[in-house]
């Protein structure tokens, strides 16, 4: 492989970043198995260590680490066409573009949900994105159907800051103290899991009378979940959980956050959770929290009558600053629908970002932040992974399948129906 097939290209956004690029896009971050390959072909003495979310990974054979771009390019094509209808490629629309080309369907997590239920004819569902993405196209697509992720090490860390032993944890607390606030005809507490959670959630949201919401649906699901239950514990995602709370009218004060790390969620007293509507997980998403309401200034100064969006997954004081917020499909379609001309400062991840650049030529789209920093782990699949993963299904051999055990994709299921059935 040469060194130009590793090099991230973020510098080529359609505003150049003024500071440092975020070390996160370096390639050889992302991809250590490649780069530790590259090292060994380089005689280089130290490899590169193994990232966080190494547990997942998986070793590529090694002549694909060595291909080039257009070779890569020329194998998939040709695997992809031998395939015919037997797969289907679906790519969140955070992949990057040698990714995403293939793709049968582009979405975010709503729409590809809704792909993943609606293709049953193919054989195998290869799912350009991450690990909570292609467990749940495993639990909405039929039985026969098999859900390869081309690079199993593509996670989501916000997704990792909640896990089954805490979230129980935190609900046998809340049962304990709500558990004497008397008869009602309503749940003391709703849980509410963001798509970007593990299948294990999913399933405890299935079994407790709660639900599954993307960016898409968040509000239509807090509806939902206020008329059923009192309150809503919301995990994984805090500034999600806030600002949906806030657009939907629940005050502040009635916002609380359970802090995972600490004893019974860093709350003092049980007046505040006797008192509150809203629990909020305190997991982030490190991507969407680079982005500040400074930048937003800076941009409405520099570029007079820009128009700012922003993903939700943003603080609250970001979101309250822009002029929109929304899922990525919310975003492409905002500024799809903008007039030519029009100049736009967008707060996500910068793949999505260059890529609207691109395809809008006769508007000005640029990220708000200048340390360009791309969702470290969407970027794990590399189009080696999905050369690889189709010429083993050429050859009859599945790599990287993503597969729910069948009590966990049960419950997991009935969760993912109700959120399906909240379009937003
Ligand atoms: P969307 O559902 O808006 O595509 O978001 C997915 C995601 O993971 C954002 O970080």
């Amino acid at each position: 492989m040469t060194s130009d097939t590793l090099t991230s290209d973020t510098q080529t956004a359609s505003v150049q970043p003024a500071g440092p690029i975020c070390d996160e896009s370096r390639e050889e971050r992302i991809l250590p198995v490649l780069a530790d390959w590259r090292a060994q072909v380089a005689g280089a003495v130290h490899p590169t260590p193994r990232h966080a979310g190494a547990e997942r990974a998986d070793q590529i054979p090694r002549e694909y680490a060595l291909l080039s771009a257009e070779e890569l390019d020329r194998r998939i094509a040709t695997a992809r066409a031998a395939l015919g209808d037997r797969v289907v490629i679906l790519g969140h629309h955070y992949q990057r573009d040698e990714i995403i080309r293939w793709a049968d369907a582009r979405g975010d997590s709503f729409k590809l949900a809704q792909f993943a239920a609606a293709r049953p004819e193919a054989d195998y569902i290869v799912f350009c994105g991450v690990h909570f993405m292609a467990e749940s196209a495993d639990i909405l697509s039929q039985p026969n159907q098999r859900v390869i992720l081309p690079n199993p090490a593509a996670g989501c860390s916000m997704a990792d800051m909640a896990n089954i032993a805490e979230v129980e944890e935190c609900w046998d607390a809340l049962d304990a103290l709500y558990r004497d606030e008397g008869n009602s005809d309503r749940q003391a507490v709703i849980p509410v899991t963001y798509m970007n959670s593990a299948a294990d959630l999913k399933a405890f949201c299935g079994r407790n009378g709660g639900i599954v919401c993307t960016s898409s649906n968040a509000a239509s699901v807090l509806r939902w979940a206020f008329a059923r239950g009192r309150r809503v514990l919301f995990f994984p995602d805090e500034h999600l959980g806030r600002n949906t709370a806030l657009a939907l009218g629940i005050p502040p004060e009635e916002i609380v956050v359970w802090d995972q790390r600490r004893d019974f969620g860093g709350i003092e007293d049980d007046a505040t959770l006797l008192g509150a509507r809203v629990i909020l997980w305190k997991g982030w998403c490190s991507t969407h929290q680079r982005f500040t309401v400074e930048q937003i200034e800076r941009a409405r100064r520099e570029y007079p009558g820009v128009k700012i969006v922003v993903h939700p997954e943003c603080r609250h004081d970001v979101v309250a600053a822009a002029d929109y917020n929304g899922s990525t499909e919310v975003i492409i379609k905002v500024i799809e629908e903008a007039p030519a001309g029009s100049v736009w400062g967008v707060g996500t991840e910068i793949n999505l970002v260059k890529r609207l650049a691109r395809e809008h030529p006769d508007k000005t789209i640029f990220c708000l932040d200048p340390v360009v920093c791309p969702c470290s782990t969407m970027y794990r699949v590399h189009p080696a992974y999905l050369a690889w993963v189709l010429e083993e299904l050429v050859a009859g051999r599945v790599v990287n399948q993503v597969s729910v055990d069948d009590e966990t994709a049960r419950w997991a299921h009935i969760a993912l129906d109700r959120m399906l059935a909240n379009k937003g």
